[in-house]
């Protein structure tokens, strides 16, 4: 199983079968061992790079090339449950598989999309041709991700806000899934507007986050840096520039006193929008502003990736807002890191039938290039379907 994983990522642009087999074997004195124990290392302030340094800056760089974004497709059982209901499928291991089988062998993915996030079902499942998702995907030039944490659960002593879980056990975890074939990991956490945010879920938000990206370092995976803020509120685009800019500053503070290396994470921001609910509707270019300006003001130049979530607006919407972003050059690649705004005019198209997967394929395709060309600040919305300019927004969504 590992092997034909192994032999496919020789050929992979990020990865040759040397760091490979390092996975596999004896592991290198590491970051943590150094900032552990202070005595081990000649000064208490001197921090070792982590022996994947130079892999983690190789896998965020490939992650974040031109005209490509990332497939998110890491949907828990449960989540992928709902999904597959809305098309009248139950929520069964073979369903998944079929419809996780028509995303990744899609012809020509690859041109558009350089990583895809997983599950860890998919991570370790074959397609219903029996080939491993993780190799069909290195075959499409497509780096494998992982989806680490353990979900969201309330926060004690928070305004009903919640915590990400998922710390315990993590180092294993990402050392297994290294050796799987995984080469970038992601965290979701989320901060509310109108529950807060509070100090207290902000700081837990931050802290964990920086937790997991020292860890994940430190086995080999990129951390995908997710703080998202969810869209659901009656505020306006002012009020969410302002969390976002007190939630990216504790993000950054404390991935630092982690010692993180900016250059091996990619973040995926919220686009800065009004609520869900606001009267008020923002214009591409207003988004476009207000997220660069936070962006300028609170990412430094050295993380090379800003991987945006779509957070429920419509595929057209979450495409216009990248393509905005992209008009003048930007120190950072800013790209995209969708689930619904990828996957929602395809999960349609398909509904379950064999007959339709090359047409839901085709629609992805279609959506995949879309963002392409919105990365390179090419898109012009034209020819778009009235399904992709549909709304996904969900009050108080679980991912
Ligand atoms: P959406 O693009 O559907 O908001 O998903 C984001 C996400 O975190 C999936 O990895």
């Amino acid at each position: 199983m590992a092997t034909a994983s192994a032999t496919l990522l020789k050929s992979s642009p990020v990865l040759d079968k040397s760091e490979w087999v390092k996975g596999q074997s004896i592991r290198q004195p590491s970051v943590s061992a150094v900032r552990g124990h202070p005595t081990a290392a000649p000064s208490a302030l001197t921090i070792r790079a982590s022996s994947y340094a130079d892999e983690l800056v190789k896998t965020a760089k490939t992650v974040a090339s031109p005209g490509r974004g990332i497939l998110a497709m890491d949907e828990s059982n449960a989540t992928c449950g709902k999904r597959l209901a809305s098309i009248g499928l139950e929520n069964t291991e073979a369903n998944r598989q079929a419809y996780r089988t028509l995303l990744v062998s899609a012809p020509g993915l690859g041109q558009y999309i350089s990583g895809s996030i997983l599950f860890e079902e998919t991570l370790y499942q074959s397609t219903t041709d029996g080939k491993k998702m993780v190799d069909v995907l290195v075959e499409q030039n497509i780096v494998p991700g992982i989806k680490v944490d353990k979900g969201l659960v309330p926060l004690p002593g928070s305004n009903q806000e919640s915590w990400c879980q998922g710390l315990d056990g993590l180092a294993s975890r990402s050392a297994a899934y290294y050796q799987q074939g995984a080469r970038f990991a992601k965290w979701r956490t989320v901060v509310s507007i109108p529950n807060g945010p509070s100090a207290l879920a902000v700081k837990e938000a931050a802290w964990g986050l920086a937790r997991y990206a020292a860890i994940t370092q430190d086995n080999g995976l990129v951390p995908i840096v997710e703080p998202e803020i969810l869209l659901d509120g009656e505020h306006g685009i002012d009020r969410t520039f302002e969390v976002a800019q007190k939630v990216w500053a504790e993000v950054f503070y404390y991935l630092a006193e982690n010692n993180v290396m900016f250059e091996g994470i990619l973040l995926k921001p919220s686009m800065v929008t009004p609520g869900a609910e606001c009267k008020e509707k923002a214009t591409p270019q207003q988004v476009a502003e207000y997220t660069l300006k936070l962006l300028h003001r609170r990412i430094p130049p050295a993380v090379p990736g800003i991987m945006f979530l779509s957070g429920g607006q419509s595929e057209v919407e979450a495409t216009l807002n990248l393509n905005a972003m992209n008009q003048s050059p930007n120190p950072w690649h800013v790209s995209f890191s969708y689930a619904r705004a990828l996957q929602n005019t395809c999960l349609k198209t398909w509904g379950g039938r064999p007959e339709n997967v090359k047409a839901a394929q085709e629609t992805l395709l279609v959506r995949a290039k879309a963002n392409s060309l919105a990365q390179l600040g090419k898109y012009t919305g034209e020819g778009e379907s009235e399904e992709a300019k549909k709304g996904m927004f969900v009050k108080g969504y679980v991912y």
